[in-house]
């Protein structure tokens, strides 16, 4: 009997909301079947004059028929434009999505391509697994030299060619010189980022590095137009109240040859605080970058360019060291130990 009733209720609810053309029609259904004195729960109140046995099956029934209005009701509601039953709060402040952005090497790698791209450098991409001839031999070191010492190179391991030597880890991107004047005939303005290797490890190196080399080869190349080239990196990358200052070194692939220095950003270049105390970042005025120099005879000669008609100049430093210099970090493994309160910063 009761069974009859919910089944006829049920269908009577069914038939009235598919013949709605309205939402304010379909909430009179709702309140008439699933309100508090609706008719599901006038049923519900028949329960306890049931059988004892009765009880459980007769409630579930009428959940169930209870669900199956609410879900036709909800499913006419939507088709005529309404809202569904559930709501949320604007006003509530979403849920971040978590982007992932460009290491801040890759970023620097990036910006110095940029730079250099301005006055007409293209950024190249040379062998990392090279030979001896391009790191060492034919870049003016001859063989057993101890300058080679420096590089603290990682050699492999039974991988030698009786015209290049062996088989190395490229130490410094000095190895892509000879690599451009082979692939192209000068004007040269090469600009060549790439990973390097070295037996060394500490809070400024890393066994793993990046270097950018910078080479021009044309005909009346000077040291002015390295010299003008340099001013303008720092004043790109450092600030505009930067100068470079070259001092005389020693390198086998380039003569004459110098080491870069960069005028301090806390004294710019007097050693001195406003106070006329010593500065304590740079202790004189300027903070070491790298080296550079203008290209040996021989490298020329090596790499198929006459030297008699076309000069050229280098320069290799490390990407690490100078953003390491523009953001004030300490130590170098900071930046390959993917740690991202670290990294989140930049
Ligand atoms: N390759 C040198 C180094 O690794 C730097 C350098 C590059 C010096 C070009 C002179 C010219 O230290």
């Amino acid at each position: 009997m009761i069974k009859d009733q919910i089944t006829n209720l049920k269908n009577e609810a069914i038939g009235q909301v598919l013949e709605a053309n309205d939402l304010k029609t379909l909430e009179e259904i709702r309140s008439k079947f699933l309100g508090r004195s609706g008719k599901i729960n006038e049923l519900t109140k028949e329960i306890p004059k049931l059988k004892p046995e009765d009880r459980g099956s007769i409630g579930k029934l009428i959940n169930e028929t209870k669900q199956t209005i609410e879900e036709v009701l909800s499913q006419s509601q939507e088709k005529l434009g309404g809202k569904k039953e559930e709501w949320f709060d604007l006003t509530l402040p979403g849920k971040k999505p978590e982007i992932g952005h460009l290491h801040l090497v890759t970023q620097t790698i990036n910006e110095i391509t940029d730079i250099f791209a301005k006055i007409g450098f293209k950024r190249v991409r040379y062998p990392e697994v090279e030979w001896d001839w391009y790191a060492f031999g034919g870049l003016n070191f001859p063989e057993n030299h101890p300058a080679r010492d420096e590089w603290e190179t990682y050699f492999i391991a039974n991988l030698n060619s009786p015209k290049y030597g062996r088989g190395l880890l490229t130490p410094h991107t000095s190895s892509g010189q000879l690599r451009e004047m082979e692939a192209q005939k000068p004007p040269l303005r090469m600009l060549n980022i790439a990973k390097c290797y070295r037996r060394q490890s500490d809070i400024s190196h890393a066994t793993m590095f990046y270097q950018f080399e910078g080479l021009v080869v044309d005909e009346g190349i000077n040291i002015t137009h390295l010299k003008g080239t340099l001013d303008y990196f720092f004043k790109q990358f450092f600030g505009p109240e930067r100068k470079a200052r070259i001092r005389p070194y020693h390198f086998q692939f380039t003569e004459p040859s110098f080491e870069v220095d960069v005028s301090c950003s806390g004294c710019l270049g007097t050693g001195k605080t406003a106070s006329g105390e010593i500065c304590r970042v740079c202790k004189e005025g300027w903070l070491e970058i790298g080296g550079a120099g203008m290209v040996h005879p021989n490298v020329l000669r090596n790499g198929g360019i006459d030297p008699e008609k076309y000069t050229g100049f280098a320069f290799g430093w490390g990407v690490e060291r100078v953003l390491m210099m523009k953001y004030g970090i300490g130590d170098i493994r900071l930046l390959f130990e993917g740690d991202l309160r670290f990294l989140n910063q930049f």
